[in-house]
């Protein structure tokens, strides 16, 4: 299986500009590879606090750093509690924060989480396999103006109505079970996506809503500018347009933040070619400055 690749390092590394003897958090450490950036650029010689909701991520991450097992602290929960995480740990204060949103290729590709729709697996979608509701649960449980209207919020569908009607149709003749019937049933209901599949903003707004990403991202970002010291950065990945808003308005009114990233840096062209992932990639940074 190919692994992860991570996104726009050489700009992460830049703006979180991690320093020896510093405390640094990986608030989405998935398989670990900007983490592995983080620690090489100071020689393994910083304290990197690794969060992960996903205990596979952390698991891989676990495997993948083990060269720098001293100075890694792996945490298995949510970003959005990161100042009980921090304050649990009893550590000094942190010099910088990266969030590098949605989910890792190892996530997508393995069948078994149910996130994709190009691999056949069980239709659950949670980053924590053990909390929440799945999509499972979603897309045969809710009614269907609950259901038109998070396509709508979460997949900005358009014809978000009618697919919840076809949906709900669907599975009184049978229930969906696995991601493969969801993809499959959504190809045949007429959505046009500008080169992108059809199933494609459908498994946005399920994943979004299981996840309260967007929610999570909010309380995440708010706590980060209350944790770090003064000087310290705060680096955001995001890859839809709708956690970029979150984190662009997060930037701007939040008082304590001077934006170091005016307009969001986005990959080369060929960062794009070698590393589809990357596509929708968006990175800002702030800094805080008292
Ligand atoms: C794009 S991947 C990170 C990849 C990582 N930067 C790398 O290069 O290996 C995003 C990760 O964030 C995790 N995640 C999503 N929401 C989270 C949350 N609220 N708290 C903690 N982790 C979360 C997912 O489980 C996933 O592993």
């Amino acid at each position: 299986m190919r692994a992860h690749q991570p996104v726009m390092v050489d700009d992460v590394i830049k703006y979180l500009n991690p320093q020896p003897g510093h405390i640094y958090i990986d608030a989405t450490c998935g398989t670990g590879n900007h983490s592995y950036f983080i620690l090489r650029k100071t020689s393994g010689r910083c304290t990197l606090i690794c969060i992960d909701k996903d205990p596979r991520a952390i698991m891989r991450a676990r495997s993948y750093l083990k060269e720098f097992s001293e100075n890694v602290i792996f945490v298995r929960d949510g970003f959005e509690n990161i100042l009980e995480i921090v304050k649990n740990l009893k550590i000094d204060i942190p010099s910088g924060i990266l969030f590098d949103l949605g989910f890792s290729y190892e996530q997508i590709s393995n069948g078994s989480a149910g996130f994709g729709f190009r691999q056949d697996g069980p239709l659950d979608m949670r980053f924590d396999p053990e909390t929440g509701i799945s999509a499972r649960d979603v897309v045969n449980n809710f009614s269907v103006d609950k259901l038109a209207e998070l396509l709508k919020k979460y997949g900005e569908l358009k014809n978000s109505l009618r697919i919840a009607r076809l949906i709900c149709e669907e599975r009184k003749r049978r229930k969906f079970e696995t991601t493969r019937h969801l993809s499959d049933f959504i190809a045949t209901c007429g959505i046009s996506g500008k080169g992108i599949h059809p199933a494609t903003r459908v498994f946005q707004a399920i994943r979004i809503y299981v996840n309260n990403e967007l929610e999570n991202l909010s309380a995440g970002l708010n706590s980060a500018a209350k944790i770090l010291m003064q000087g310290g950065r705060i680096v955001v990945i995001s890859y839809h347009s709708l956690e970029d808003r979150i984190v662009k308005n997060f930037m701007r009114k939040t008082h304590n933040l001077k934006i170091l990233t005016k307009k969001p840096i986005v990959p080369d062209e060929y960062e794009k070619k070698t590393n589809p992932s990357s596509r929708s990639a968006k990175m800002r940074a702030a800094e805080v400055i008292s």
